[in-house]
């Protein structure tokens, strides 16, 4: 991808003495004290903070935080915890400025954090009046907020048209360059899990991994749906019968290429959704009409690991199983595990795969875990990101 990087400037001396705006993605959970629940993408943030400041520059960063209404600020709509915990991982204080669009002073070498930018009126439709007036505050844009890169709003669009320059910081530089390893030129077997409750929500994705992957490895309600398409009982378990045909159609396009979609040959079921709800390992072909299938049984789960730790590359995205249960989690920490112990390139992203991930504590094992959700999920899709594209744009001039 032919795009203007950040470090680059950097390594070249071309940010020295320059006002740097960073649009970041400091969009993270909050308890209701507004205290900040888990602080990855803080933490994924810091070393384009740092790349600009150890290069000499004058410093703006800003995120979005949650889905505020425009022009109406609230005090929950505030970064000032996000401040807070960037001030605690810099190592110094980080001023928090609020009605910033007209003017920001600050001098080389200083870092201030831009208060939520949704807040802006016409920041969702990339109004070009406010990202002319943001564009101004800067001379070096840098998009460094991968999981916002699926939209094209003025902080994260609009501005990478009209600053003097535009560029790519290195959070989002790697996310990009570790899914193109992934689907791009992967080192085979490519294996995917695409798991999730609903076809619908991800069949773009399954089209769009059906004519790259050598295995497709589909959990959840997704499963179960392929479960029907193949015939076999699925008792009362989340499906989408009419579904069932695009379900088909991914397992004869994959099995054209001489690919598969494994379909569980075993199932742990349970009467109701509850967490104490007794467990049933069943055959699959053995699920009765009040069943509700919540996780894959051993012996699929078994299979699919042994085809995780033979993988040249896996793509994660969604648990097999309701984990969040502990007599519905064994599919699922058994896949977390094989990818930890495969060889593999391992990519994951999406919110349940990341909660997956820390549940069985296997986040140094897996090669990149995505700061994405959406964004992750589009990429997937096969789509070309607006951050990419104007970035794309204007590096050619
Ligand atoms: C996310 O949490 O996925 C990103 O921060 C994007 O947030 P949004 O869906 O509100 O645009």
């Amino acid at each position: 991808m032919n795009i203007l990087r950040f470090s680059d400037l950097c390594a070249q001396g071309q940010a020295r003495g320059q006002r740097v705006f960073i649009r970041a993605d400091l969009n993270v959970p909050q308890d209701d004290a507004g205290r900040i629940t888990e602080d990855t993408r803080i933490r994924a943030s810091i070393p384009c903070i740092r790349m600009a400041l150890d290069a000499g520059a004058a410093v703006m960063v800003t995120s979005h935080l949650g889905r505020p209404t425009e022009g109406e600020f609230k005090p929950e709509d505030s970064l000032a915890p996000v401040a807070q915990r960037l001030g605690e991982l810099l190592g110094r204080e980080v001023p928090l400025r609020a009605n910033w669009v007209d003017g920001v002073q600050l001098a080389p070498g200083q870092v201030v954090l831009l208060e939520n930018c949704r807040v802006n009126k016409g920041e969702k439709k990339n109004d070009p009046a406010l990202a002319h007036k943001m564009a101004a505050l800067c001379d070096i844009f840098v998009h460094d907020a991968f999981g916002t890169a699926h939209r094209a709003e003025a902080s994260t669009y609009g501005i990478a048209q009209f600053a003097p320059r535009a560029c790519a910081g290195p959070l989002l530089a790697a996310e990009i360059d570790a899914i193109s390893q992934a689907l791009a030129h992967p080192k085979r077997p490519l294996a995917a899990i695409v798991a999730g409750s609903k076809v619908s929500t991800k069949l773009t994705i399954l089209k769009s991994l059906a004519d790259k992957v050598d295995q497709l490895i589909v959990g959840g309600g997704i499963a179960n749906t392929f479960m029907l398409a193949a015939g076999l009982p699925i008792g009362k378990s989340l499906a989408e019968a009419s579904l069932v045909d695009e379900a088909r159609a991914v397992i004869a396009a994959m099995k054209a290429r001489g690919a598969e979609v494994p379909i569980p040959t075993d199932v742990v079921v349970a009467k109701t959704f509850a967490a104490d709800a007794p467990a049933t390992v069943k055959a699959a072909t053995d699920v009765a009409d009040d069943d509700l299938i919540l996780d894959i049984g051993p012996q699929t789960a078994q299979k699919l690991a042994d085809q995780l730790r033979a993988a040249g590359t896996i793509v994660w995205n969604g648990p097999v199983g309701v984990f969040e249960f502990e007599a519905f989690s064994h599919g699922t920490q058994a896949i977390a595990q094989a990818i930890a112990q495969s060889s593999a390139f391992s990519i994951a992203g999406g919110g349940d795969t990341l909660a997956a991930i820390a549940k069985y504590g296997i986040e140094k094992d897996v090669g990149y875990i995505s700061t994405g959700g959406g964004a992750f999920l589009e990429v997937l899709e096969g789509k070309t990101l607006p951050a990419f594209e104007i970035l794309e744009k204007r590096a050619k001039g």
